[in-house]
C-alpha cells in the first residue's frame, strides 16, 4: 500500500475544516493556521508560515493568498500545490479580466461594461433594464456585488465604489452587468492544467436573510445534489463554460491546477456564468465534502501533478447534504465577536452530522462573521435539512443568526 500523503491545507475557515476532515480519511493532515474550533474538533492546526511546513501536497483554501501568489511561491520551492498561481487566480481577483476571458472563450455570460469613472458608468446603467448589477472589480469577500431594482441605489453604489469608500482600491474599477434571472448553481471542477473533472453540483444561499432578503454575504448555507440538475446539464456546463475557460487559460500560458468554480445562473436561454472562483466554494465545500467518496487526497495530488488521467473521477454518495451557516450578530456589516460558544466542546462526531469551525477564536469564542457550519446528511434533502437544523440547535452563542429556509424549496 502507498504511504499516506502528508497534506497541508492553507486557510482558517469552515471550508478548510471540511477539506481537512475529508482528506484526513486517507492522509495525514495539518491546517495552517486553522483555528481553535477546528483543533477542538480533532484537526491538527499549526500557526507557522506554510512555506516552513513539510508536506507532500499543499491545498490552498482562500482566494486572497492565491491572488497574492502563494501557489507560485510554494511551487517554486519544489512543492506539489493544489491551487493556481497568481496569473490564474486573476480570474477571481479581477472581474473585469474574468469577463474579458469569458468573452474571448465564447462562454455565455451577462452583457457588461467596465468603468473607472462614474459618468459613463451611470449612462450605461440607464441603458439597461432592472435589476441593475454593480460589481467591484477586485476581491471583496463576496460582498462587492449590488443587485437592485432601484436605479438611484445602483448609481449611488457606483459613486461609492469608484470613490474607494466601500472597498478601497478593490473598488476603483466597477463592472456593470445586464441583470439575469433564474435559479443559481455552483459547479466546481478539479483541474490539472489540461483536464477538468466536475464535482457534484451545489447551490448556495448568498443573502443574509430568509426569502433571499437582506445583503449579500459570503454564503449562509448550501446543499447538494441539486435535483433540477442532471448529469447532462453538468456535462453541458463543463463543455460550454469550464473546459473552454481552462483552454483559454492554457492558450495564454497559464497552467491552471486547482478548482475552477463556476457560479452560474440557469436563465431561460441556458446556463450563463456569473463568476469564476479559483478555489473551493464556501459553504458549498462544507456541503460537498461529506458526500465525496473515496480518496480525496489522491485526486487533488493527481491534479496538482498534472495527471488527472491517472486516477478515477470523483464520486459522491447518493445521500443529500444540507449545510447551515451560524453567523455572528451584525454579520455581514459589523459582526460582533468574542462571544463564548456553547456546545462545541461537547460535540459528538456522527456520520450524518458534521460541524465545521469557520470563525472560532481562542477559548472557543466567536471570531468572525461566519462562525460555524453545520452539515446534515440524509436520504432526501428534507431529511438532511432536519439533521442540519437539529445540529444547529445544539450550538449557541449570544446573537447567533442563521437562515431557517436553507434548501427548503428543494426539499419540496
Ligand atoms: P458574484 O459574486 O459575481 O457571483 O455575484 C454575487 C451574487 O449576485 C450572485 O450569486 C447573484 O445572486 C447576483 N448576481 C451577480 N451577477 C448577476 C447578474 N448579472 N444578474 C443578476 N444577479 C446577479
Ligand atoms: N459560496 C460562494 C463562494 O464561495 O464564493
Amino acid at each position: 500500500m502507498a504511504a499516506r500523503l502528508r497534506v497541508c491545507v492553507v486557510g482558517s475557515g469552515g471550508r478548510e475544516h471540511a477539506l481537512a476532515a475529508a482528506l484526513q480519511r486517507t492522509a495525514d493532515v495539518v491546517v495552517c493556521p486553522g483555528n481553535p474550533g477546528m483543533q477542538a474538533l480533532g484537526i491538527a492546526c499549526v500557526s507557522r508560515p506554510p512555506e516552513t511546513i513539510e508536506a507532500d501536497l499543499f491545498v490552498v483554501g482562500p482566494e486572497q493568498p492565491l491572488v497574492d501568489g502563494i501557489g507560485d511561491r510554494l511551487r517554486d520551492a519544489g512543492n506539489l500545490v493544489f491551487g493556481p498561481g497568481a496569473a490564474g487566480a486573476r480570474l477571481e481577483g479581477s472581474k473585469a479580466w474574468m469577463k474579458e476571458m469569458l468573452a474571448g472563450a465564447d462562454v455565455p455570460t451577462a452583457a457588461y461594461g467596465v468603468f473607472d469613472s462614474a459618468g459613463p458608468a451611470i449612462e450605461f446603467l440607464r441603458s439597461l433594464s432592472p435589476p441593475w448589477v454593480v460589481k467591484t472589480d477586485g476581491l471583496a469577500a463576496g460582498k462587492g456585488v449590488l443587485v437592485t431594482e432601484d436605479l438611484d441605489e445602483a448609481c449611488a453604489d457606483v459613486e461609492a465604489k469608484l470613490a474607494g469608500v466601500s472597498f478601497g482600491a478593490a473598488g476603483r474599477l466597477v463592472v456593470i452587468e445586464e441583470g439575469l434571472t433564474g435559479p443559481e448553481l455552483s459547479l466546481m471542477a478539479v483541474c490539472d492544467g489540461k483536464r477538468a473533472v466536475p464535482l457534484a453540483a451545489a447551490q448556495d444561499f448568498k443573502r443574509a436573510l430568509d426569502g433571499d432578503k437582506g445583503p449579500n454575504t459570503g454564503g449562509m448555507g448550501a446543499y447538494s445534489p441539486v435535483p433540477a440538475v442532471d448529469d447532462d446539464d453538468v456535462a453541458a456546463i463543463m463543455n460550454g463554460a469550464v473546459t473552454p475557460t481552462l483552454e483559454a487559460l492554457a492558450d495564454i500560458g497559464i497552467d491552471y491546477r486547482g478548482v475552477l468554480y463556476a457560479g452560474l445562473m440557469l436563465t431561460p436561454e441556458g446556463p450563463k456564468v456569473l463568476e469564476f472562483n479559483v478555489r473551493f466554494g464556501d459553504p458549498e465545500t462544507e456541503a460537498l465534502m461529506p458526500r465525496w467518496k473515496g480518496d480525496v487526497s489522491e485526486i487533488l495530488a493527481a491534479a496538482a501533478d498534472g495527471r488527472l488521467d491517472s486516477v478515477a473521477a470523483p464520486e459522491f454518495l447518493p445521500d443529500a447534504a444540507v449545510c447551515v451557516m451560524l453567523a455572528a450578530e451584525g454579520y455581514p456589516a459589523a459582526p460582533k465577536t468574542g462571544q463564548p460558544i456553547y456546545g462545541l466542546d461537547s460535540w459528538k462526531a456522527d456520520p450524518s452530522l458534521h460541524l465545521y469551525a469557520a470563525g472560532v477564536g481562542p477559548g472557543l469564542t466567536t471570531a468572525g462573521g461566519r462562525v460555524l457550519a453545520v452539515t446534515g446528511l440524509g436520504e432526501t434533502i428534507g431529511r438532511a435539512r432536519e439533521r442540519a437544523y437539529e445540529g444547529a440547535g445544539r450550538i449557541s452563542f449570544s446573537g447567533v443568526q442563521y437562515r431557517s429556509d436553507i434548501a427548503a424549496r428543494a426539499a419540496g
